[in-house]
């Protein structure tokens, strides 16, 4: 009976790593997919997303779990209740449109599961980030001395660049005795949240966050940035950092980064730049000017699965010099390497937060390697004249008031109905009976405490017809 009962386990365990059922279900799986792509690539009319109420959903969800679906049904039900962002309507949030070989390197990255963190346990991916952030740090204008290395999204990669700037401008022997002093950031008031939870992280309290209101084009008004400086050193803080955004989250407007590399070196301050989403600019010779300065940025953070085909999450955050990055973690891990003072490019560990963390470098180099840079350039300008397009169409129509002219990829605009009726309620409502048609995706913001409809094309895929069809369906839905 005993005998019995542990062949049953070892027949368990070989069929959870049997090679053959992998590769039946794999091609299975790869056909679903690719038939899902294709379909919501040619079939206008199939929904990008089938909106369901999250109770509903959850209910969904355990009575499959409790059912005695098949792996193959449970993989189909995931594509059906998922938001598709290979559809040419989704104009949502900022996630990019994988690039599908970028997708195939994922399936091997979470396959091999290479821990990636020392050497050994990633030398491909390990040797492959060094070459990808290299190319990075080269478009920023660094020289040899940069460097930098992969995390996990850009929450991850502002908050570690802060803790570099934390290390090399506060006073204390922080890593050792913690911070003794008020300190304090500058950061427009139009950063995305990550930066203002970094700060907090960081026990720099909602004093030390020090938000910089912005100009008309939701800039960080450098005028001023004098005046705020001198207020926090009366009020006793220590300021280290100055962050500049490239581009902003809600408008995806660029912060002057020269006139912020000035101030920073007038008082010398670590100057950051937060360029998640429009760092990609980097690749484009049309839009590269909007990121003119970045290279006298002591840090840049870049996520490659905003604007650059690749899943997320996947950031690069790149160092003008390299030694400051091997200085913000100063642990010695006795069983990972022998000693944290030396900066070998190769145990990426060292330098970033994560231990472990997967093949990211792989998903890039993939397409880097089937398309060349050049598709990043493609992409970014497909984009953003995109934009400029969507902003021209929605001028031409009189009941829609754009917020801003978009500099980036990401178009703000709300329908202007009568005076007596509530903007914002009317907007927001607008937004919710987009979504839940499934017909498109979109999002919605608040930019000087006004309602609007934000769309952020990224899908390059995306065309003129597809715009002119949400401004149709918007007033059609306000005529019925
Ligand atoms: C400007 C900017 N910074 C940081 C982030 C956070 O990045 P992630 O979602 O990769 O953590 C975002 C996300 O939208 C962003 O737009």
């Amino acid at each position: 009976m005993h005998q019995h009962k542990e062949k049953e386990i070892k027949k368990v365990l070989h069929d959870v790593y049997d090679s053959t059922s992998f590769r039946k279900l794999g091609h299975q799986v790869v056909d679903m997919i690719a038939d899902h792509i294709e379909k919501v690539q040619t079939d206008i009319n199939h929904p990008v997303l089938n909106y369901q109420d999250p109770e509903k959903e959850l209910e969904f969800w355990k009575q499959d779990f409790s059912s005695n679906s098949t792996i193959s049904e449970v993989f189909r039900n995931i594509l059906d209740h998922s938001i598709s962002v290979h559809h040419p309507r989704y104009i949502g949030h900022q996630v990019s449109v994988p690039a599908l070989v970028s997708g195939i390197a994922g399936l091997m990255s979470d396959t091999l599961s290479n821990g990636t963190g020392v050497y050994e346990m990633g030398m491909a991916s390990n040797a492959i980030e060094k070459i990808i952030t290299d190319l990075v740090a080269k478009r920023i204008g660094y020289n040899t001395q940069a460097s930098g290395f992969l995390t996990s999204g850009g929450t991850l990669a502002n908050l570690t660049a802060l803790l570099a700037a934390r290390k090399a401008k506060a006073p204390s022997a922080i890593w050792e005795d913690g911070h003794q002093e008020k300190l304090a950031v500058l950061v427009s008031e139009e950063a995305h949240y990550c930066i203002d939870r970094a700060a907090r992280i960081l026990g720099m309290g909602s004093d030390g966050i020090i938000k910089i209101p912005v100009d008309d084009h939701f800039r960080i008004d450098t005028k001023i940035l004098d005046t705020y400086y001198q207020q926090a050193k009366s009020d006793g803080f220590t300021v280290i950092a100055i962050v500049g955004c490239s581009c902003s989250t809600s408008t995806g407007s660029y912060d002057n980064l020269n006139a912020l590399a000035d101030f920073a070196e007038k008082y010398q301050l670590w100057f950051h730049v937060d360029g998640a989403h429009g760092g990609a600019v980097l690749f484009s010779n049309q839009y590269q000017h909007l990121v003119h300065g970045i290279s006298r940025a002591d840090s840049v953070v870049i996520d490659f699965h905003k604007m650059l085909m690749v899943p997320s999450l996947n950031t690069g955050l790149i160092f003008k010099r390299s030694e400051d990055a091997y200085k913000t973690f100063e642990q010695k891990a006795q069983y990972l390497w022998d000693s944290q003072h030396t900066t070998e490019w190769y145990h990426s560990g060292k330098r970033t937060f994560e231990c472990t963390k997967s093949m990211m470098a792989i998903k890039i180099y993939a397409i880097l390697k089937t398309y060349g840079e050049e598709v990043f350039e493609l992409n970014v300008d497909t984009l953003y004249n995109l934009a400029s397009l969507f902003a021209e169409l929605i001028k031409q129509r009189p009941n829609f008031e754009l917020a801003l002219q978009p500099e980036a990829n990401i178009v703000n605009f709300r329908y202007l109905t009568a005076k007596d009726e509530n903007l914002n309620a009317f907007n927001s409502k607008l937004r919710e009976q987009i979504v839940t048609s499934g017909k498109f995706y979109i999002v919605q913001t608040r930019l000087n405490g006004n309602v609007y409809l934000r769309t952020s094309i990224m899908n390059p895929l995306t065309q003129k017809s597809d715009l002119i069809a949400l401004l149709d369906f918007i007033e059609m839905l306000v005529a019925s």
